[in-house]
């Protein structure tokens, strides 16, 4: 079977799946309007009425993105390897800072294999973390996934963003009710999307995200599969950091290779292990501690 063939059967596997577990997809979060107090108490910036996204913790969890109660300190331990080289990477704490280094795309070769998934979940994680923010970014914008699950499909993001050169794209990241974690939607589908992420603009609109005033923000970019599409090597060059996800004894070891020779030389590409493959129903990640290896290489070492 090629390639391609295995991709597309991957995707109407997964697809089943979802259909199986309506909850999952179901949203976990909706856009509320909340007074100028009430919004300066969520994020700490000036005192204006705002929208934010308000987040279901209960179906959060339930969907295996937040770890309930009894579960926090193990599922801390289990993140810690993960997280810690690439935030000290990303912050430059106790290491030099990589360029560019806060910003971090999620990637993997094939579809099914666990990006919007871990990042969402690597995102909330990190948000929990003393003295730092994270913005999660909706780049697959062929497959918003991530703006499906948060209620925030129809917002404008990324893609108004990179249309129109007089749109901050600052000004569409919605805050969330949790604490220093907001969201970038990936903004209304359009034909041209693809043509978009490679345009000259979108490296415009990265740097805009790096330079914000928030220096212990990173961003978490959920992206498409880099071995079917063309936009997610392009999305690649601007970031510090890449973690290839690999679902453990599904992706073809040939698909590693190459997905890790799409992102260039010299890219830091940290690889991770995801064991969804044994996931039987929402949450069992937390309790198999399914994130398995994780490796480093490409750049410098954290
Ligand atoms: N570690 C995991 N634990 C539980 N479910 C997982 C895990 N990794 C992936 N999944 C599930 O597998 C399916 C495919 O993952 P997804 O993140 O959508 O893949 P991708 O974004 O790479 O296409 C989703 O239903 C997701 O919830
Ligand atoms: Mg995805």
């Amino acid at each position: 079977m090629s390639l391609v063939e295995q991709a597309l059967k991957k995707l109407q596997e997964t697809r089943r799946a979802v259909a199986g577990e309506p909850r999952r997809d179901a949203p976990l979060g909706v856009i509320r309007e909340v007074s100028a107090p009430a919004a300066a108490a969520i994020d700490g910036a000036p005192a204006t009425p705002r929208r934010i996204v308000q987040l279901d913790r209960n179906a959060l969890v339930q969907a295996g993105f937040l770890p309930p109660d009894h579960k926090q300190r193990q599922i801390a331990d289990q993140f810690r390897h993960v997280k810690r080289p690439l935030l000290a990477a990303a912050l430059g704490r106790g290491v030099e800072p990589l360029p560019n280094g806060r910003m971090i795309m999620l990637a993997s070769s094939l579809p099914g294999e666990g990006k919007t998934f871990v990042s969402v979940n690597l995102a909330l994680s990190m948000s929990l973390e003393r003295d730092i923010s994270v913005l999660l970014v909706d780049a697959d914008v062929a497959k918003p996934h991530i703006s499906r699950l948060f209620g925030i499909a129809g917002e404008p993001g990324l893609l108004e963003a990179l249309q129109d050169e007089r749109i901050d794209v600052e000004s569409l990241v919605l805050p969330t009710d949790i604490p220093k974690f907001s969201v970038l939607p990936a903004g209304q589908p359009i034909d041209t999307a693809t043509e978009l992420l490679a345009s000259r603009r979108m490296q415009a609109v990265i740097a805009r995200l790096a330079a914000s005033q928030d220096r212990a923000r990173v961003a978490i970019f959920d992206s498409p599969p880099l071995l079917l599409t063309s936009e997610s090597r392009v999305l690649a060059q601007p970031m510090g950091q890449v973690v290839l996800v690999v679902q453990a004894g599904k992706t073809p070891q040939r698909a590693v290779h190459d997905a890790i020779a799409c992102l260039g030389e010299g890219k830091p590409v940290s690889l991770l292990l995801n064991q969804s493959e044994a996931v039987t129903e929402a949450g069992y990640y937390y309790r198999d501690g399914s994130y398995g290896e994780y490796a480093r290489y490409g750049g410098r070492q954290a």
